[in-house]
């Protein structure tokens, strides 16, 4: 290691001022965007050493072209760092990372990541821009999808999992890629739900709820960390020297690269706390940014401010020497190529598709399943799948299928059709997903009544509708979707079908009036590339529900920001008594909670057991509680553990997600749920921000979902 920092070194000490801007460089090779039109006029520049990693370019060949550019035609030969968008899956698309969050499995994070990493690394990328680690607790936000959901422990674990999976064990592997913790930090609490605007929030939440996953990341070995574009109370995330240099790099010892956010250099101008692009670079460097990612700040920028003595030399290679060490982490001096030499074998793409169709099935969320309605009986007869996301195979892939774009998905309908070769399945679209025109319903009202014995109803958002800039103020079903819904579910009431709906999302919806009236209803949220063969297997019960909502579901708009993570206050809700905490035109209570998700099995939950029942900062509690299937079906119970401190110096949140574990059950059958609480895990930031552990009484609370009233409760002293 020390040879190797050395030889780095010793390239910095050949390296003129214009080649070591460009290792600060990242800019895009349009390949994702335009197909192999390869990297336009950055082509020169990595030839004369001013671009030295590039975004947005895929697959061996291309990657393989410019990289010999780089090394072989370039003066110093340093490779090029490639770096893309593997967010949820590369060419085979995985659910959406919200749907993976609601998997509640840090097996399926790992291999999702792990699999998404060979396969992307088989490409030639050598550093994805994931995981996204941003808590939201405001459905609004479009970016809400491609995050952990709403918990910041459920965060941590999704943290550690991803890294764990796209790093591997060895980031020199041609099968690793490095990972990037983005977006640091607290970019959920946009104002308003709007993306990129404002944030503003309290030391004590930034710390309780927004760096958690972050610090983790850190102890995970991320190679990367991309500051937010956001501002935080004031001061914009790509120049937040507290945070990026005092906190990342000084305080979690991070030694990594900062790359930052598209552009976001050059919008610290528009931010307003820089001129010019000469002090929007002075800022970021000062920071601790490393990469300019497409704003061109640092080569334009720096030059002059190293010239008026705004910045050192030695600040400049300092953020050298961490790119080029993280080439060198990559294996890339060792060999430039080696991501890409070998083709992936057909069964390694094949068994890959499983997997999307596994971790689908498990990403789903059972919301409602009145009369035990699903999974469909065993089906000879007339299946009718209504609604325009029936067949829409394209908005399958979900938010940011990356190289997976243009691959085909599996619609429900095929899904259906496949599944079902005895029955008759009849479709109408009814309307479009956005569209104003109501002219399909009535003949999708037809297919309904013409003798079906049940309807499927696919509704719900198109995948453009969340992610980046897709904000919404009215997260409900787009278009004319409700009155497709209202007209079939009428029909149906009359001639006493029972009406499934299968909600595709990409955030909770506000759909009450659904709920209410559907017999069962199936959130999909966007589960990639089989999606119709996940939803299938759900739908005729091959697998039995799992997925638990990672994000409470409001009842309206007007209840957000709602999470289950409240502070206790002083007049805790009482219906009976006005002067307390509710509204008066809605109940407080969330639609779902979160953690919330049926399964076909039906569990019960007794016998609740702590030990030791008096513990002091570094013991382990064991928590054990008996969970009964007593439904008619095998099927697994995901199992919640969360602590209560009741009196504690500081307000403490009424509960707080401590651990998760899984329990499968046949009809019948009993079992015990077992789990560690780590007493460290009740420390909390006291009056002054500091982390204590305080003696007292914790509440330890089991069960399915953050819904106190069907939590086991027992006690717990810690003694300091
Ligand atoms: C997004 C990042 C992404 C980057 C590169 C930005 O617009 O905010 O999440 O990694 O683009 O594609």
């Amino acid at each position: 290691m020390i040879a190797a920092m050395n030889a780095i070194d010793k390239l910095i000490a050949r390296m003129t001022l214009a080649e070591k801007l460009g290792q600060l460089t990242m800019t895009a090779a349009s390949y994702a965007v335009t197909g192999p039109v390869i990297a336009g006029d950055s082509t020169d520049s990595i030839r004369n050493g001013t671009v030295g990693n590039l975004l947005n370019l895929f697959g061996a060949k291309p990657v393989q072209d410019m990289q010999r550019i780089a090394v072989e035609e370039s003066r110093l030969g340093i490779p090029l760092l490639i770096g893309f968008d593997v967010i949820h899956g590369h060419r085979t698309v995985f659910p959406v990372p919200l749907a993976e969050a609601a998997t509640f499995d840090p097996g399926i994070w790992a291999l999702t990541a792990r699999e998404a990493a060979r396969e992307a690394a088989a490409d030639g990328v050598a550093l994805t821009f994931a995981p996204m680690l941003d808590v939201s607790r405001d459905l609004r936000w479009g970016r809400t999808v491609e995050g952990p959901g709403e918990d910041p422990w459920l965060a941590v674990q999704i943290s550690r999992a991803k890294i764990r999976g796209f790093q591997g064990a060895d980031l020199a592997s041609a099968e690793s890629v490095a990972a990037t913790a983005k977006h640091f930090c607290a970019y959920g609490p946009v104002a308003g739900g709007r993306d990129y605007a404002s944030v503003d929030i309290s030391e004590r939440t930034l710390r309780e709820v927004h760096l958690p996953a972050f610090a983790a990341a850190v102890r995970e070995g991320v190679a990367a960390i991309m500051p937010a574009f956001t501002e935080l109370a004031g001061i914009p995330m790509t120049a937040h020297t507290a945070l990026l240099r005092d906190y990342l790099r000084a305080e979690l010892g991070f030694d990594g690269v900062i790359v930052s956010d598209y552009n976001a250099i050059a919008e610290l101008i528009k931010h307003g706390v820089a001129g010019d692009v000469v002090e929007a670079a002075v800022l970021a460097l000062k920071a601790g940014v490393d990469i300019d990612m497409m704003a061109g700040a640092y080569r334009e920028g720096l030059p002059v401010a190293l010239e008026r003595g705004l910045v050192t030399g030695n600040e400049i290679d300092q953020c050298v020497r961490r790119v080029l060490r993280l080439k060198e982490r990559l294996g890339l001096f060792a060999d430039p190529y080696r991501r890409g030499t070998t083709a992936e074998p057909p069964e390694t793409v094949a068994s890959r598709r499983r997997l999307a169709r596994d971790v689908g099935a498990k990403s789903l969320v059972l919301m409602k399943n009145a009369d035990e309605v699903l999974p469909l009986p065993e089906c000879s007869g007339r299946v009718s799948v209504i609604g325009p996301l029936a067949a829409a195979s394209r908005e399958m892939r979900g938010t940011w299928a990356a190289a997976g774009y243009d691959e085909p998905n599996v619609s429900v309908l095929s899904g259906l059709r496949a599944a079902l070769p005895d029955a008759k399945v009849a479709h109408a679209e009814g309307v479009t997903i956005a569209g104003a025109d109501v002219s399909g319903i009535a003949t999708a009202v037809d297919v309904v009544a013409s003798g079906t014995d049940v309807v499927v109803l696919c509704l719900g958002e198109a995948a453009e509708m969340s992610g980046e800039a897709a904000s919404r103020a009215f997260p409900e079903l787009p278009g004319e979707q409700r009155a497709l819904a209202e007209a079939v579910l009428a029909r149906a009431r009359a001639e006493d079908i029972p009406v499934v709906v299968v909600l595709f999302c990409g955030r909770p919806l506000i759909v009450p009036w659904l709920v209410e009236r559907a017999d069962a209803l199936l959130v999909a949220w966007f589960p990639g590339r089989e999606a119709g063969h996940a939803v299938t297997d759900v739908l005729t019960g091959r697998v039995s529900p799992c997925g638990r909502t990672p994000i409470s579901w409001p009842r309206s708009l007007g209840q957000i920001p709602l999470f289950y993570a409240q502070r206790a206050c002083g007049r805790p809700e009482n219906p009976e008594d006005r002067f307390t905490s509710k509204y008066l035109d809605s109940p407080s209570s969330p639609q779902f909670p979160f953690g919330f998700g049926l399964s076909y099995g039906r569990f019960s939950y007794t016998n609740l057991r702590v030990s030791p029942r008096t513990a002091s900062a570094e013991d382990v509690i064991e928590v054990a509680v008996d969970v009964t299937n007593d439904g008619a079906r095998a099927a697994e119970e995901t199992v919640f553990l969360f602590v209560r401190d009741r009196v504690a110096s500081v307000v403490r949140p009424l509960l707080e997600l401590k651990g998760v574990t899984k329990i499968a059950l046949q009809p019948g059958e009993t079992g015990a749920a077992r789990l560690q609480l780590p007493a460290t895990e009740l420390r909390f930031l006291g009056l002054d921000l500091e982390s204590v552990f305080e003696a007292g009484e914790v509440e330890v609370l089991v069960g399915p979902c953050a819904d106190a009233a069907q939590l086991l409760s027992s006690r717990l002293t810690l003694r300091t």
